[in-house]
């Protein structure tokens, strides 16, 4: 039988390196939102955040209210110039007047967190940022700030640590390279 590990071409990040990194991402929170007074909203997107924003948000000292989107995009393909956003979840939340803090897994065409950002400004929060585990700069279509990112990544397709390939390998605590024989 063939094992998970046989799967995967590199470790990029190790869970050592992943929890420092989610840890001074925390702290940096805590600093940029002081005033406790004003609501700040983390919003995960569905299903590949979800390991990321369990962490993040147990390393952020203040107050914090959280909420998840599911969203499905298709366009994606080199012949589309501009790709659709759908969303499959909304918020259970209001986020008039909030601080919400968009926490995704990882930015690649950036098509996504552009439409997600827009939406949240539409909708009245007090403002959008971006916190992105990782950051695919090189894929990169739509132009989107990245206020919080965790690492950068190559080109390459990316698993574990709450992203899939196909459903499979969020459960590993590190974050790797997938062998291109899995997926092509
Ligand atoms: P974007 O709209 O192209 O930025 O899409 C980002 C979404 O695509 C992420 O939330 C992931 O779900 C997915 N994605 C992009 N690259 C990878 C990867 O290397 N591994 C796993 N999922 C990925
Ligand atoms: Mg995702």
């Amino acid at each position: 039988m063939k094992t998970i590990t046989e799967d995967i071409k590199t470790v990029l990040f190790d869970e050592q390196t992943v929890r420092r990194r989610v840890a001074e991402m925390g702290a940096e929170i805590t600093r940029d939102y002081p005033d406790h007074s004003e609501d700040l909203i983390l919003i995960g997107i569905l299903k590949g955040a979800v390991v990321f924003m369990a962490d993040l948000i147990r390393e952020i000292e203040r107050p914090v209210y959280i909420d998840f989107m599911s969203v499905s995009s298709y366009g994606k393909g080199k012949a589309e110039s501009r790709g659709v956003v759908r969303i499959l979840k909304d918020l259970d939340e209001d986020i008039l007047n909030k601080h919400v803090l968009l926490v995704e897994d990882i930015v690649d065409s950036g098509l996504t967190l552009s439409y997600l950002s827009d939406i949240m400004v539409r909708r009245g929060a007090k403002s959008v940022k971006i916190a992105s585990l990782l950051n695919k700069a090189e894929r990169r279509v739509n132009i989107v700030k990245i206020d919080y990112c965790g690492f950068p990544v190559p080109n390459e397709f990316i698993v574990g640590y709450g992203l899939d390939y196909s459903e499979t390998y969020r459960h590993l605590t590190y974050i790797g390279a997938l062998k291109e024989s899995v997926y092509k």
